[in-house]
């Protein structure tokens, strides 16, 4: 047993994907167990060394509503003391002016707002409606911009919201093209609840499309509540998009939305796409070795199929 798929490619699928690993802050921010900074910065460190081109390494939201992540600042004044420069690549989320201050303080260069496609997750999540969430992020983005960053935006409950149930693709479309009118580079659609199924993936990118943002332009986040997140990428590429969000070992969810599991496992993405010949510049067996590690620590075992299937010792 090689550690690999066999190559079998199928025409028609982008040659190249990028893998954006969320595990340190989508993943950490769910977890009971309190993570020390010093295993924290040693997760992000293995996730680079694995060849993860992305590692979006925390948040600098408010302490209170996510103390696993209050840290931020400590994690990455480590991580720049350790890896330099580098350091300032890694991406943060920052929800508002505040945030982007305590990015700015550290040099970062890369930071991501995050905005609700729905009412209640907005108030849940933001303490903001709908509407005056844009509020928040419009001086955010363009005093990033203005400092030469990168900003990302999210959009959450994309695919459906526990609180409101179906959300109507033109609902998302309006909330995507709000923030890219803002100013972000890219957008990444969030299946916060892991609801989403191969039909409407492609019925949310070609809606992107007629409202004239190409599948360059965004990114797809899924969390694998029901099993469908390999299946969801695939419906993404077929499609065109060639960005994708993924967590070391599955970790992750969201503390504002509890139906949230986690999210796709960074090793079954990369087994997947390994199998269709499709590159990606990730080291399987070190990702794997990095989540059997990080099991260890949280305690429990990984999610993960691959993980388990590759680590039968941790399972
Ligand atoms: P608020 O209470 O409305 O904040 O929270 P405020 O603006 O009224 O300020 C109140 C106090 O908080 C002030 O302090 C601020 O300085 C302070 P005071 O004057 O009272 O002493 N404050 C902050 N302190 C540190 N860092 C900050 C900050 N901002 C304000 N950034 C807020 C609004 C947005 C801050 C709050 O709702 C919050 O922090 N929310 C974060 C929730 C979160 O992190 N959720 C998980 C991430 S999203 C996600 O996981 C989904 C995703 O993965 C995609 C998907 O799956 O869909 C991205
Ligand atoms: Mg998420």
């Amino acid at each position: 047993m090689s550690g690999l798929p066999m190559v079998v490619p199928e025409p028609g699928l982008p040659g190249r994907v990028t893998i954006y690993e969320v595990g340190p802050r989508d993943g950490l921010q769910n977890e009971k167990t309190a993570v020390p900074t010093a295993t924290k910065a040693a997760f992000v460190q293995r996730l680079l060394a694995a060849g993860l081109p992305v590692v979006e390494a925390t948040s600098f939201v408010h302490p209170r509503w996510v103390p696993q992540l209050a840290d931020a600042a400590e994690l990455m004044s480590g991580l720049t003391a350790a890896l330099g420069d580098a350091a300032r690549e890694l991406p943060v989320l920052v929800p508002n002016e505040r945030g982007l201050d305590r990015a700015i303080e550290l040099g970062l260069r890369h930071v991501a707002v995050f905005a609700s496609a729905t009412e209640t997750f907005a108030e849940k999540n933001l303490n903001r409606t709908l509407d005056t969430q844009f509020e928040m992020f419009a001086p955010t983005i363009s005093r990033a911009r203005e400092q030469g960053m990168d900003v990302r935006g999210y959009v959450s409950m994309c695919f459906g919201d526990p609180w409101e149930g179906a959300v109507p693709v033109e609902q998302v479309v309006t909330v995507g093209t709000r923030l890219l009118d803002l100013g972000v580079g890219q957008l990444s659609l969030g299946d916060t609840i892991g609801v989403a199924t191969a039909g409407h993936v492609r019925e949310l990118v070609g809606a992107f499309a007629a409202a004239g943002v190409p599948a360059d332009r965004l990114a797809l986040h899924f969390h694998d509540t029901y099993g469908q997140a390999l299946t969801n990428v695939h419906a993404g590429l077929q499609a065109g998009v060639t960005t994708y969000d993924a967590s070391a070992g599955g970790l992750g969810g969201c503390p504002y939305a509890e139906s949230a599991t986690g999210n796709l496992a960074t090793e079954d993405l990369v087994w997947f796409l390994t199998g269709l010949g499709i590159e990606h510049g990730v080291d399987l067996g070190a990702v794997v070795a990095t989540s059997a590690w990080m099991a260890g620590e949280l305690g429990r075992p990984s999610p993960s199929a691959v993980v388990r299937a590759l680590t039968p010792s941790v399972s």
